[in-house]
């Protein structure tokens, strides 16, 4: 069997010649009086990339590289492969690692359950993207092979841990001219979630956040870099929390105030500020008890925090028993702070291709830059993730996938 014939056939989309996928050995060698054109409706294919998978949850021993990985395939119009320069590590990843979130996961992936145990393995982990449009489904106008792009995928599809990876087309946007791939892989994940707890849970806009008092708890990671940077380009004025050698980083990408909270208790330095239109909360934990408090009540001000049990309670309780013990909390906590004048949220990481159009325009205005913390080869990536597992981060962990990510 000609199994790329038969990939060709089935999912309907002929191999880019820009691309050079590795093709494995085929069972048997096919000479020129048996070539038949064979008909298969098997999904399995034969060309190979390499990318690093889990094969079960665990610790970091369970990553694995494999040069053998299934080629992605474009199975809806409006996908596209893009061959990846640069991916970075976000928290969500060693956590996928570990097994958390699976069980909502697996829901979106097989929605009628009709898969069996394990069918997410290999399982390739990564969610930031920046590379090159290879292949365009039917319905994709917006573009077109040899485009630069950069984009998240969202987390119940295959990662960007990997030479190639499937993408819809509104996941992904134009990379930015002025950011390098290595650059740019660092910020969709992390600005889109910023995004989305500013813009969808608390309405700040470029309108509406001059003037406003923002208080970012957790300022020196991922996220809240990403946020300093979209506050600050919208005008609002913004007390960052973090530790103490992390100020001259936080006050250079623009926070109006710092707080160290391991200096005295975050509560007592906080009583001397005035209170907060909105707080945009990395930690959660106790932060989120002592954080409520220090917001203008009755006025409109907004707590959002990214720290929520959503994944874990589906994990513990199972679907059905977790989205209603999750309803119940939130719905509580919802009403519980709107009688006290202020509004409660949980946000949620959201891919967004128009929204990484908007934020593109800020990179190019020199608004938004990239906060690296360290650049691993692709062939480091455990390394990668010990880093990220350890916490403490300045920025983003990138991943060169190839050794071009300029
Ligand atoms: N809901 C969602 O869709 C979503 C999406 C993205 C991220 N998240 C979650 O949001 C959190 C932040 O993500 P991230 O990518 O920014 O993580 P990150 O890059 O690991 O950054 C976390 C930062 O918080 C600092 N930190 C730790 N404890 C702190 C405290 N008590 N007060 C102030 N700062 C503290 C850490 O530095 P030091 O320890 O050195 O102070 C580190 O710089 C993670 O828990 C992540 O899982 C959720």
């Amino acid at each position: 069997m000609n199994h790329t014939l038969a990939w060709r056939l089935v999912s309907g989309v002929k191999i880019n010649h820009l691309c050079t996928p590795r093709i494995a050995i085929p069972s048997k060698a096919v000479t020129g009086s048996q070539q038949v054109r064979e008909f298969s409706t098997s999904y399995k294919r034969s060309t190979v990339m390499p990318a690093w998978v889990i094969d079960k949850y665990g610790s970091n021993e369970v990553l694995r590289l494999n040069n053998n990985t299934e080629f992605p395939i474009i199975h809806y119009p409006n996908e596209v492969i893009v061959k990846i320069n640069a991916t970075s590590l976000n928290p969500i990843d060693v956590n996928m690692r570990n097994g958390y979130g699976s069980a909502s996961l697996n829901m979106s992936r097989d929605p009628l359950n009709v898969k069996t145990t394990g069918c997410e393995f290999p399982l390739v982990l990564g969610r930031d993207l920046s590379g090159v449009v290879m292949e365009c489904g039917l319905n994709v106008r917006y573009f077109k092979p040899g485009d630069q792009v950069w984009g998240a995928v969202p987390p119940w599809k295959q990662g960007t841990l990997a030479e190639f990876v499937v993408a819809s087309g509104n996941e992904i946007s134009m990379k930015p001219k002025s950011l390098s791939h290595t650059e740019a892989a660092s910020l969709p994940y992390v600005t889109l979630t910023a995004w989305a707890a500013l813009v969808n849970s608390c309405r700040l806009n470029k309108q509406k956040c001059p003037g406003k008092r923002i208080l970012i708890i957790g300022a020196s990671g991922g996220v809240g870099t990403a946020a300093i940077q979209l506050l600050k380009a919208w005008g609002g004025h913004v007390t960052a929390v973090c530790s103490e050698d992390a100020f001259s980083l936080i006050k250079d990408i623009g926070a109006d105030e710092v707080i160290d909270y391991k200096a005295e208790k975050l509560e007592e330095q906080l009583k001397s500020k005035q209170p907060f239109d909105v707080i945009l909360d990395n930690v959660g934990g106790t932060t989120e008890k002592l954080a409520l408090q220090f917001l203008k009540p009755w006025s409109g001000a907004t707590y959002v925090t990214l720290v929520t049990p959503f994944l874990y309670n589906n994990d513990r309780l199972g679907i059905a028993d977790g989205m209603m013990r999750t309803g119940v909390t939130l719905s509580s906590k919802v009403v519980k702070h709107l009688c006290k004048g202020v509004h409660y949220r949980w946000g949620f990481f959201s891919p967004s291709g128009q929204s990484l159009d908007e934020i593109g325009l800020l990179v190019e205005n020199g608004q938004i830059r990239p906060v690296i913390d360290e650049i691993f080869p692709f062939s480091e990536v455990p390394k990668a993730f010990s880093k990220v597992e350890k916490g403490h981060a300045r920025g983003k962990t990138v991943i060169r996938v190839t050794e071009s990510s300029k």
